[in-house]
């Protein structure tokens, strides 16, 4: 196993048990709504936006029992995000994280409310961390209501990606629309990772503008997955961008010249954590994570 791979289940592993933890028990009432909440959130997920926020907080030193319950509260987020994007109103997709869709394994009612659950209980979750100072938590709070909603936030980007289908747009638009669908909540978890840890406004700068670069560089890897990597390894449909129409960046100018651009975004990662005084090891072989995964 290599030092990320380490690292990555290290991170799974605290996250997932406060998310455990802060999760209603499946067999509390409703008792429909809190075992779907924990179907999907308990699924397999690669946990990259925790793996993010704890790669800058430890960049920047901080103490772990800081970053777990924000870490859980944007992976609540995420996954409401992707319940949501599987609906047949959106994405219309049967498999995610290796499992039936929440809509199909429950109904469609469920799945809405289970999103709506998570979303809502991740400002529970940092409103009331008291490892964390009152204005901290209002700062996080903050940052992630704009990285999640909109007119900047992944609910803006999902918009636009629905709207997007099936027309021609500029490599602008595309790339608009990935770093608010995608990029957005990428982008909060290594700024609310160097913010936790008490980093500099200049560090703070450098790591924004390093996370805006891995935010897109992870949506256009997940376009090259789609149309390069069989269902069973994705564990989510192959192939589906394509079949819906999808903006993407494959579609946009192929497989090829995508895996240089892919590439190029990388080095912008790499090149922006230049400034940074620390040690940043962590952060540029998280880059490399994002853009070599395979799933
Ligand atoms: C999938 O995200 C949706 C996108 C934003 C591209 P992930 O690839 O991080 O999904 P999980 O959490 O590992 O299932
Ligand atoms: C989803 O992008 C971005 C979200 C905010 C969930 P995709 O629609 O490409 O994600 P997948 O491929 O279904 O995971
Ligand atoms: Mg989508
Ligand atoms: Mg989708
Ligand atoms: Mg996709």
């Amino acid at each position: 196993m290599t030092l990320i791979e380490r690292f990555m289940l290290d991170v799974s592993t605290v996250v997932d048990k406060a998310l455990d933890e802060l999760l209603p028990a499946a067999d509390t009432e409703p008792t429909r709504l809190h075992e779907a909440m924990r179907w999907s959130m308990f699924a397999g997920g690669k946990r990259i936006r925790p793996g993010v926020m704890f790669a800058a907080g430890r960049t920047f030193g901080a103490d772990e029992k800081l970053l777990v319950r924000t870490a859980a509260a944007i992976e609540m987020i995420h996954t409401f995000s992707l319940i949501h994007d599987d609906l047949p109103a959106m994405d219309d997709d049967d498999l995610r994280r290796g499992r039936e869709t929440c809509h199909k394994k429950f109904d469609e009612a469920t799945a809405i409310l289970a999103g709506d659950a998570l979303l809502a209980m991740a400002f529970e979750v940092v409103a009331c961390d008291e490892n964390l100072s009152p204005e901290l938590r209002l700062k996080l709070v903050s940052q992630i209501a704009s990285a999640s909603g909109t007119p900047t936030g992944m609910v803006a980007g999902q918009q636009l990606d629905l709207e997007a289908e099936g027309q021609t747009i500029t490599i602008d638009e595309l790339e608009n629309i990935h770093a608010r669908k995608t990029g957005a909540l990428i982008s909060v978890s290594a700024i609310a990772g160097a913010m936790v840890a008490g980093a500099s406004s200049a560090e703070v700068a450098a790591v924004e503008l390093y996370a805006s670069k891995i935010g897109l560089l992870f949506q256009i890897t997940d376009d090259l997955l789609d149309v390069t990597q069989p269902t069973e390894t994705l564990g989510k449909t192959a192939g589906k961008d394509a079949m819906a129409e999808k903006a993407t960046y494959p579609g946009h100018f192929g497989i090829d010249a995508t895996r240089e651009m892919a590439d190029k975004v990388r080095r912008e990662a790499a090149a922006a954590l230049d400034s940074i005084d620390c040690d940043t090891g962590l952060l540029l072989e998280f880059a490399d994570l994002i853009a070599d995964r395979s799933k």
